[in-house]
């Protein structure tokens, strides 16, 4: 089975044959069958991920994917605003005036991963609130790619501290990122507090685990 990363005609942080490949490969090897993904943006990794795991798990496996599905309450909280609009001027025409569809929206994601409603649950909100008052955080990987502020990753990585003692693994996209310093910093920081092990891997991402 080999899996290449692709765009379903969206948008996405990570790039067929490249960081994406790398991605689909690391999952492999781990075999995750709790999968959380924090920021799902078009759902682009979110749809990968999903196609992995079935292809590892068969029905067996569970996928969960959080976002704010929205712009203005990012700005607002100084966040990275995602670029919505594509360079690819047919598929703003395609999006615009013919499906007439919102790529960035709890709806059309939740099409894009119908094939795997029955293992997939996803969230619309801020991933702070909604982590920590989730009762069942024993996810085994998590892929962090949602708010990029120092805050914001903090958070997050604080509400996922039981992942990482339980031996789950969490990558953290943005790693170097210049206009996203915060992202750096905050698992820097987390990573030292707690004694955890970091590997930068593709020069991208930040793996953390026990
Ligand atoms: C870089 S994009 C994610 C890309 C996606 N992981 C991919 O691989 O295509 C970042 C996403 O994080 C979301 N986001 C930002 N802050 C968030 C927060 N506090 N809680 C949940 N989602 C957040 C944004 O709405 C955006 O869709």
């Amino acid at each position: 089975m080999n899996l290449r990363f692709k765009n379903y005609w969206r948008k996405s942080s990570l790039k067929k044959n490249r960081d994406g490949d790398f991605l689909l490969e690391h999952i492999k090897k781990n075999k995750p069958k709790n999968f959380l993904e924090i920021g799902v943006f078009h759902g682009v990794t979110s749809r990968n991920v999903c196609e992995l795991l079935k292809s590892l798990h068969g029905e067996n496996f569970k996928f969960t994917g959080i976002d704010l599905f929205e712009k203005d309450q990012m700005i607002l909280d100084k966040e990275v605003a995602p670029k919505t609009k594509f360079s690819n001027p047919f598929k703003n025409i395609f999006y615009n005036y013919i499906s007439r569809t919102n790529p960035y929206s709890f709806k059309s994601v939740s099409n894009l991963l119908r094939k795997f409603k029955y293992n997939v649950n996803i969230i619309k909100g801020d991933s702070n609130i909604i982590l920590k008052d989730m009762s069942e955080k024993l996810f085994d990987y998590v892929f962090l790619d949602g708010g990029h502020s120092y805050k914001t990753v903090k958070n997050d990585l604080n509400n996922l501290l039981p992942v990482i003692t339980n031996n789950g693994i969490v990558i953290c996209d943005d790693y170097n990122l210049s206009y996203a310093p915060g992202v750096k910093k905050a698992i820097d920081e987390f990573t030292k507090i707690n004694n955890f092990s970091i590997k930068i891997l593709h020069s991208r991402f930040a793996e953390i685990t026990k």
